[in-house]
């Protein structure tokens, strides 16, 4: 077999056999198959697709790269969730304490930020003190005892992902269905949980652009799940404003504190936790959507919720009490009077990675401390001299302006 060839079988949009499949990736891990011999086999797929067959191929290639985890000494069904990224997206700060608090257990490796996007592992790491890294054996005595872990994933999950990913952050191939499908549902499978939420966010701040893209990735992620006995569900939510208020890390665990006490209620972010928990709590236990939703809001309103977050930041460290925001304020004020037509969840992104709330580059320090508070959410009126947002700055001067992320329609 010869990586030309079966680069070229995939430019004339002919199928590729499993044994292909995993000659060339399995090449690719070991160094067999060069660089740019898997950026062009990448750029073939990215215009030509893949067959349902070749994409659990992939998966299957993928998933035996590395270890896979076995979670049977954990008792009961185990959850999984996982959102395709967003800007001030903390979702899971709020959904995995509030599903422990009702006995579900949750094991679940995070990332860190993706461009522009946080990651879980980020915000819990500027809690002061919280560990991230747990061995297998921590993980599995700490959800047997309080139903949650959260851990940044182990170095030999899916390791082939990993390498072909950064291929892929450099050659304008990320931003395939086939490609996310496989990456994302083999770390899933990997990290061994029995029923998975996946988070499909849409929009300018999301990775995926539009509802149709949406729907053809939920079809092939539930399709890929079923191949593996698992139940999989997804959402697809918006992600053309930013999730909530804040974007940067403390600032983000402090927001998602403020949820977890049941308040602000009728923002989206609170509406899109309680989602995500519900079908959560519907796959694990067999409840209707509508019950596990009343036990989810139960839980909030009584305390639990919080009560859980807390003695999991407690068991891996960690203390909110010490959680540092960066007293050097900045108040953006409006120019204009007029209604918020949106707030572009890209602009802002971008805006609070320029703080250092994200690596931009390999060898970046993250401050915790900075990130952007916003004011207003679209629909909202804003009078001229109003504050739109608050920009909490650390060392960084040269950071971006906000103002341009929110467009106002003059009245
Ligand atoms: N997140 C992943 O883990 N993989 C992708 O391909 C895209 C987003």
């Amino acid at each position: 077999m010869k990586a030309i060839d079966i680069i070229d079988k995939k430019r004339l949009k002919q199928e590729l056999s499993k044994e292909e499949i995993t000659f060339f990736f399995n090449g690719f891990l070991n160094g067999d198959v060069e660089n740019y011999q898997m950026s062009s086999l990448l750029m073939a797929i990215v215009l030509n697709g893949m067959s349902d067959e070749e994409i659990y191929n992939l998966t299957e290639t993928f998933i035996q790269s590395g270890d896979v985890l076995n979670l049977d000494s954990i008792k009961g069904v185990k959850v999984d969730k996982h959102s395709t990224g967003g800007i001030g997206d903390k979702t899971t700060l709020i959904v995995a304490p509030i599903v422990a608090s009702l006995g579900v257990k949750m094991c679940k490796m995070s990332g860190r930020g993706l461009g522009y996007t946080g990651g879980t592992i980020d915000k819990l790491e500027s809690i002061p003190g919280f560990k991230v890294n747990l061995s297998e054996e921590e993980i599995k005595r700490q959800v047997n005892d309080i139903s949650l872990a959260i851990t940044s994933q182990t170095k030999n999950l899916v390791p082939m992902d990993k390498k072909v990913y950064a291929l892929r952050d450099v050659t304008a191939t990320v931003e395939s269905i086939p490609l996310i499908a496989s990456s994302i549902m083999s770390k899933k499978i990997a990290s061994g949980a029995d029923k998975i939420l996946i988070d499909i966010k849409v929009g300018s701040g999301a990775l995926i652009k539009n509802v149709h893209d949406a729907k053809h990735l939920s079809d092939l992620m539930i399709k890929i799940g079923n191949r593996y006995n698992r139940e999989v569900r997804t959402l697809i939510t918006d992600m053309d404003t930013p999730l909530g208020k804040a974007i940067g890390n403390s600032l983000e665990v402090v927001e998602a504190v403020s949820i977890l006490l049941g308040r602000d209620k009728d923002s989206y972010l609170y509406k899109v936790c309680v989602k995500i928990a519900s079908n959560l709590v519907s796959m694990a236990l067999g409840e209707s959507l509508n019950d596990a939703q009343e036990m989810v809001v139960q839980n909030i309103n009584n305390g639990q919720a919080y009560a859980k977050f807390m003695e999991f930041v407690k068991r891996q460290g960690g203390d909110v009490q010490k959680l540092k925001i960066s007293d050097k304020k900045v108040v953006i004020r409006s120019e204009l009077s007029g209604v918020i037509q949106n707030v572009d969840a890209l602009k802002i992104g971008m805006v609070a990675a320029s703080l250092g709330s994200q690596c931009e580059k390999e060898g970046d320090q993250i401050d915790h401390s900075v990130g952007v508070v916003l004011h207003k959410k679209n629909g909202d009126f804003v009078n001229r001299g109003e504050p739109l947002c608050t920009l909490y700055v650390g060392q960084r001067e040269d950071y971006l302006d906000p103002l341009d992320a929110f467009e106002i329609m003059p009245q």
